[in-house]
């Protein structure tokens, strides 16, 4: 079974956890992509959707799916993505597409989080992805600094501009066994918008795409 074909299924088991009559949250990248043409299937069911990226909303608008701001709308059912890693805690690491800030926006109003992956995402120890951190422009080189000085690894910047007109370190050479205090200690930098590890809102549900089928791991 191909990592595609694994994405595919655990997009259209994800249909489940879809909550009808309300508006979801959905995600950005490859897997979630599967889940929009999913949800296609089921867009009379639901009322519409907040997107976490503007790729994200053009797709969802391509299958006729409403699209609402985030600021008109009161709350979230459920936010479905993607990750980059999962540890068994359910802690993540995400923003591999750059989507990142969006991302934990929508997934802090959603009232649950269901992340959809291939069964390689689910590592022991998280960071052999590089962690993102989405930074203001004039500060990445200060940021840059302080992560190396304080928290360790190599944060080379990405050549990326976010959907928030932000650039992009990525932290490479990380062991994350603290995912909560590493999340709260890079938000404590100055100059940092956000950064890719999902713990202190981490996903409430895994749906796990392996080759016998889709497991679900809960927190
Ligand atoms: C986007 O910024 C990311 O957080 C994605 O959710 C993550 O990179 C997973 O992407 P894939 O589904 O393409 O692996």
């Amino acid at each position: 079974m191909t990592q595609d074909e694994m994405k595919f299924d655990v997009a259209q088991a994800a249909l489940k956890y879809v909550v009808k009559n309300t508006i979801i949250g959905v995600g950005t990248g490859s897997t979630a992509n599967f889940f929009i043409d999913a949800l296609a299937t089921m867009k009379d069911d639901i009322i519409g959707a907040v997107a976490s990226s503007v790729a994200t909303a053009e797709r969802l608008e391509s299958h006729g799916i409403k699209v609402f701001d985030l600021n008109e709308v009161e709350s979230i059912s459920v936010y479905i993505d993607g990750a980059d890693e999962s540890d068994d805690g359910l802690n993540l690491i995400k923003g591999g597409g750059g989507a990142l800030t969006r991302e934990k926006i929508v997934a802090a109003v959603a009232d649950s989080f269901v992340c959809i992956a291939d069964e390689s995402k689910l590592v022991g120890v998280m960071g052999e992805f590089p962690l993102p951190v989405e930074v203001i422009p004039m500060a990445a080189n200060y940021v840059k600094r302080i992560i190396e000085k304080d928290i360790g690894g190599q944060a080379i910047l990405r050549d990326f501009t976010t959907d928030n007109g932000n650039h992009i370190l990525d932290i490479q050479g990380l062991k994350i066994t603290d995912a909560k205090a590493l999340e709260t200690k890079l938000d404590g930098i100055v100059g940092v918008v956000t950064n890719g590890l999902f713990a202190n809102r981490g996903a409430n549900v895994l749906l796990l795409g392996t080759p016998n089928g889709v497991k679900v791991v809960s927190a």
